[in-house]
Formats: C-alpha cells, structure tokens, sequence
C-alpha cells in the first residue's frame, strides 16, 4: 500500500535534539494528526519529511523509496506539498499568480497553470479572490488560498502546519470542512499539525503527540483524548479535570 514516512529520523541543532527516533506514516485518503506543545518537533518534522531539513539520522520514503536529501522542489515533484506556519504567499502577486507561479514551477505551461489555479480556487469556494493581490487578504483567506498552492499539481500528500491559527470557531469548522474534502475528494493524505487540538480531534483517525522531539503517544482520537502523558505535556498536571484544550470540535 502507498504511504509517505518518516523512520528513525532524528535532528540535532547544535546540540540540541529537536528530532528522536521519530516514525510515522501518512496514508493516502486519509487524515492523520500531529500534535505537541510549542517547540515539540513538530515543524522540524514537516521540514524534514519535505526535504527543507537533512535529518541527522534516519530516512524518508516514500512508497518504500528513500527520498531522504532530495531537495524541496524535487520532493514537491513526487507528489509531497506543505504549507507554512506562515504563510509565505508572493504578497505582491495577485492571488491567482501565486497558484500559477507554483503549477509552472511543477512544469505546467502557464495556459494549463492559470486553468488548473482558477479550477483550484473555484474548488476551494475563494475563486471570488483570483484577482485581488494576496499581501492585502485577511488571514484566514490567506490560510485557503496558501492550501490552494499547495494542492496545485494534485499532490498526493499534502502537510498543513498550523492551517487554524488564528481563526474563530466559525473559520475552524469551515477550514475542517475543507480539510476533510481533501482527503475524500482528492484522495489525498493529509497531516495536519494543529495547536487548535480539538480540530485535530474531530477529524483525524491517527494521531501522533510530540514533546521535546519524542513521540510520547499516537492512536485514535479516543485514546489520546483519554491519555494522561499528553494532558501532562499540554498541561503541566496530572488533573483530570475536563481540560479544553482536549475537547473535540464537531
Ligand atoms: N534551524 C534551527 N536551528 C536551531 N534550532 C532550531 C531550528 N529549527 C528549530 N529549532 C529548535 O528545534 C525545536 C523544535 O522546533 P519546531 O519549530 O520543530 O517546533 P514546533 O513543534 O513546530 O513548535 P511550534 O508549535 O511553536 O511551531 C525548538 O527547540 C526550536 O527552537
Ligand atoms: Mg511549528
């Protein structure tokens, strides 16, 4: 079976371990989670599986191919897109040319580029954003059209690090709504990394908790919710209170 993953990868930054022994697998079609406090690993992982960071040990494969210090344009070639924590659109360009820039990156003509864009953000529900230049959006239209970007190409895996943040209850279940859509529709494996944990709750089936660059815990939405070490990295307490930050977003 197809799958994207990381095997015993770890990264040292000078010192510091950011990364441990770390697995984990990404299946197409389906929604997996990565979670963990502020400094976790979790961004660093992402960087690695996308070929931004050359991990220290281990390796990246994909359908058991080591794709392991290719570079970031080479990875997005083989079907692995991402987006940024921030955002990192072309702000000059209008909202279209940023879908456009990366469809001819990938080696489309720009006619099939601009086709594919307008196709994009119609199926996104922002094909109203085409023309307006992107440093102007607000935020959390700049979080969907960054998603459009990264789904240019029909990518097979696409990894979303921290696609809620900073938006209302409203913009989450809307963006949840999408995200699922991805991977239903366009067959797509996603991860999601996502402080917002109860978004994560509510729509992953897999889901893999990080703290200081170790995996601490991974299962079901239902055996993470109930598990004590991830209350205790969220949490710093062994309370079993009804903690928020652990409550599912329908
Ligand atoms: N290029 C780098 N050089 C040195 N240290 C780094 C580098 N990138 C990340 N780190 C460190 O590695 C650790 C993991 O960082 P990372 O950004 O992966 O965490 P994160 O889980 O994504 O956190 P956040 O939730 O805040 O985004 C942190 O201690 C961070 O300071
Ligand atoms: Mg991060």
């Amino acid at each position: 079976m197809s799958h994207l993953s990381a095997e015993n990868v770890s990264v040292a930054f000078a010192g510091l371990k950011a990364l441990s022994a770390v697995d984990l697998q990404i299946m197409p079609g389906r929604i997996s989670g990565l979670i963990g406090p502020n400094g976790a690993g979790k961004t660093t992982l992402v960087n690695v599986l996308t070929g931004f960071q050359t991990p220290t040990e281990g390796a990246v494969k994909l359908d058991g191919e080591a794709l392991t210090g290719l570079k970031p344009h080479l990875v997005r070639r083989r079907g692995i897109a991402r987006t940024f924590q921030g955002g990192r659109l072309f702000r000059d360009l209008p909202v279209v040319d940023n879908l456009e820039v990366t469809g001819v990156g990938l080696g489309m003509s720009r006619r099939a580029a601009i086709a594919e864009a307008e196709a994009m953000l119609d199926w996104i529900g922002i094909a109203s954003l085409g023309s307006r230049i992107a440093g102007t959006l607000p935020y959390t239209d700049e979080r969907r059209v960054a998603i459009g970007r990264a789904l240019m190409g029909r990518p097979a895996y696409i990894l979303l690090d921290e696609p809620a943040a900073g938006m209302s209850g409203p913009e989450s279940k809307e963006l949840s709504a999408l995200i699922r859509r991805i991977a239903t529709d366009l067959g797509c494996g996603v991860l999601l990394i996502e402080h917002n944990v109860g978004l994560v709750l509510g729509l992953c089936e897999h889901i893999v908790v990080l703290d200081s660059g170790a995996i601490i815990e991974e299962g079901s939405p239902v055996s993470i919710r109930g598990s004590e070490k991830v209350r205790h990295a969220y949490m710093g307490t062994t309370a079993d209170a009804d903690l928020p930050v652990l409550e599912v977003m329908e």
